[in-house]
């Protein structure tokens, strides 16, 4: 996608071939800043900072961190260790230990002479799956807002709402839920996005609308409650969200408050999809509710909150009072029963096992 005008991925290589390149989201949306990663430990702690975030983009970062830190040393304990410490950064999205697995499975075979070179080829091969993965999925969900366009009779525009941000700034490029929102803007359909502000980061008010302006998509910021009150009043065509994990039954883990707007959804007649790269499913899990690990994160991120001042200046203030306790949860599961139906790379199917398994054959247990 472009930031002022200008292809951008949200991670690359430099030109030395050694140095990570990000956008340090965490100065978004006042300030566009790029960081240069060197080490294991920087690339830690651009995921556990949330500089990168997003399930896709945590993922491809991580495997970055370990050509970093073969680049030190290349031995199979090297390798090991890199691994635990970029896994142990964020636990909810299951697209960091999928990347973790690849880098390892492509690695541990080769002599170490061989792994650094080689480290940075597969992360490189990572990045560009996942573009082109995220690209599959726009086409995919582009028929479900040609057919709400349809549905209304060509007239007027297609409301989208989104929560959190699972944009181009979530992955290489692309975006899973914005894929297609990006596609039919291109397409000249007129789509609109309800952008959830997504307390308490604001990934939503930060992020997503930020790269949607950069698009010229047109789009409106919400507070995170305001959803229920559009999807009775007609104004919510459809919801598309993201996934930090997908079980094998089509549970879907995504940032916290996702689940209240399933059900609103629910309740009002709204298709709600959810947008996932096939990395993001964990087959091994079935109920999400119970099985799925939730980030709790520091409360600071609920007690203060960040702006920039009129003469530009950005600073923190608190909003609860002084001694309150809080609890911070980063995400919420959505049962499988409250979604319409998951848009993959492969195509769309009903968040089931058997949809699951009917795009993902090969995962069909043998008999
Ligand atoms: O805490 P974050 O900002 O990493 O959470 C991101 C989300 O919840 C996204 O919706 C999810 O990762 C899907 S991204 C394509």
């Amino acid at each position: 996608m472009k930031v002022h005008g200008q292809p951008t991925r949200t991670v690359w290589l430099e030109a030395d071939g050694a140095t990570v390149g990000i956008i340090d989201q965490t100065r978004l949306p006042h300030a566009f800043a790029t960081l240069r990663l060197r080490t294991l430990e920087e690339v830690a702690h651009a995921i556990r900072s949330m500089q990168v975030r997003g399930a896709p983009l945590i993922g491809a970062t991580a495997a970055y961190g370990v050509c970093q830190a073969l680049r030190v040393e290349a031995s199979d304990e090297a390798l090991a260790r890199a691994c635990a410490v970029l896994l142990a950064t964020r636990p909810t999205a299951v697209n960091l230990r999928w990347a973790l697995e690849e880098m390892r499975r492509a690695l541990q075979p080769l002599p170490p002479g061989e792994r650094v070179a080689a480290a940075y080829a597969r992360a490189a091969a990572l990045c560009d799956e996942d573009v082109a993965i995220n690209r599959g999925i726009g086409t995919q969900g582009l028929r479900l807002l040609e057919a709400a366009w349809e549905r209304k009779g060509r007239k007027g525009r297609v409301n989208v709402l989104t929560h959190c941000n699972a944009g181009w700034l979530a992955t290489v490029d692309w975006g899973t839920a914005l894929a297609p929102v990006y596609l039919a803007h291109e397409a000249g359909l007129p789509v609109h996005v309800w952008v959830d502000e997504t307390r308490p980061r604001n990934q939503g008010a930060s992020l997503t609308a930020w790269e949607l302006g950069q698009h010229g998509v047109p789009h409106t910021v919400i507070a995170d409650n305001v959803g229920g009150h559009l999807m009775q009043h007609g104004e919510v065509d459809l919801c598309i969200v993201g996934t930090d994990r997908t079980t094998a039954r089509g549970d879907v883990a995504n940032k916290i408050g996702t689940y209240l707007k399933a059900l609103a959804a629910k309740d009002n007649g709204v298709p709600f999809y959810v947008a996932l790269p096939s990395p993001t499913i964990d087959w091994t899990l079935e109920d999400g509710v119970r099985d799925i690990p939730i980030e709790q994160r520091d409360g600071t991120e609920l007690t203060d909150i960040s702006g920039r001042l009129p003469s530009g200046e950005v600073v923190t203030v608190r909003v609860t009072p002084e001694g309150s306790p809080v609890a911070n949860y980063g995400f919420d599961v959505t049962p499988a029963r409250l979604v319409t139906a998951l848009i993959t790379e492969r195509g769309v199917c009903p968040a089931s096992p058997e949809g699951l398994l009917s795009l993902f054959p090969e995962r069909r247990p043998a008999r």
